[in-house]
């Protein structure tokens, strides 16, 4: 976090890049959803700002898919929902204790249900108004999220990494109360993008913007990309999938996580959402790896 004194240049900092993308918003009638980062100086100067910033960002109109399995969104009453909002309880208490606001949520292959459980999650964390709420489109070769709530590919991450624009694309889900950062259009090599040097600014920036910040990220195995991402996380959830997760490739995922960040397990069973074991059990610490799951 930047110093409290830092906080009047953040402004003017701030101020002149809204100056800069209202003139280059009207130059191109005024069509580019997007705002600044202002060179990753920190600019939340205290909660009214914050809400006034983050008004700014460009309103998109949500429509949920049936395939998305938003529970959190489309069936509130059911146990998947449940067992969200308890897991919100648990990180907010949790965040009482040390700091917790950028979630990284993980598995350890492919196709565990990271990007659903992300995307429920923030939904759920979102329903409180003062509590802002991010969700970042961390896999950025499989973005998976957007689609859930029934946007298309949209300019993101990727374009602002590679230096496409000097603009970062966040989206108002406002029927949600959710912002979101998609993923973009990625390079063939999206790690050289990572390792640019602009995502640690760009987090800290987003840290200033927002009380939680939920990134869906690729697995842990084979790929190299979850790693940065859990270094720049204050937490870590693993998300395994029963039938799916295999014991050995569990404790080789939980090898290359730092245990220290590593808050808990979910296990997401597919068999049936209306199973009374969807989205089973959400545990605190973790489990010790050598027992397995
Ligand atoms: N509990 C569940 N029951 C049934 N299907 C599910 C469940 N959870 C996720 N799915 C489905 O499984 C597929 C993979 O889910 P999701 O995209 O969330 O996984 P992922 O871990 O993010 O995958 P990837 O590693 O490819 O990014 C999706 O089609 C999703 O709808
Ligand atoms: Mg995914």
């Amino acid at each position: 976090m930047v110093p409290s004194s830092a906080f009047p240049l953040a402004t003017e900092l701030l101020q002149a890049a809204e100056r800069k993308m209202r003139a280059a918003s009207a130059a191109a009638g005024g069509a580019t959803p997007s705002t600044v980062i202002a060179g990753g100086a920190a600019s939340a100067t205290g909660r009214q700002d914050q809400a006034n910033f983050l008004d700014r960002f460009p309103s998109l109109p949500v429509s949920i898919p049936p395939s998305s399995r938003l529970v959190s969104v489309a069936a509130e009453e059911s146990l998947g929902a449940e067992k969200f909002r308890f897991l919100a309880v648990r990180l907010r208490q949790l965040r009482q204790s040390r700091i917790m606001k950028k979630i990284l949520i993980t598995s350890t292959i492919p196709q565990e249900g990271k990007s659903t459980v992300a995307a429920n999650l923030a939904c759920t964390l979102a329903r409180r108004k003062q509590h802002k709420t991010l969700l970042l489109e961390g896999d950025l070769r499989r973005p998976a999220v957007a689609e859930k709530f029934g946007l298309g590919r949209l300019p993101g991450i990727c374009e602002w990494l590679s230096g496409k624009t000097e603009t970062i694309n966040i989206y108002h889900l406002e029927s949600l109360g959710l912002w979101l950062l998609p993923a973009g259009s990625a390079p063939q090599n999206p790690l050289e993008l990572m390792q640019s040097g602009k995502l640690a600014p760009l987090m800290e920036q987003l840290e200033a913007w927002f009380d939680w910040i939920v990134i869906d990220s690729p697995p842990v195995l084979p790929l190299a990309d979850a790693s940065i991402w859990s270094r720049l996380a204050d937490g870590i959830l693993l998300v395994t999938r029963k039938g799916v997760t295999e014991k050995q490739q569990l404790l080789r995922g939980l090898e290359a996580i730092e245990r220290s960040k590593l808050l808990g397990a979910l296990v997401n069973s597919s068999s049936n959402v209306a199973h009374s074991d969807y989205y089973q059990r959400y545990s605190s610490p973790p489990a010790d790896p050598s027992k397995g799951s």
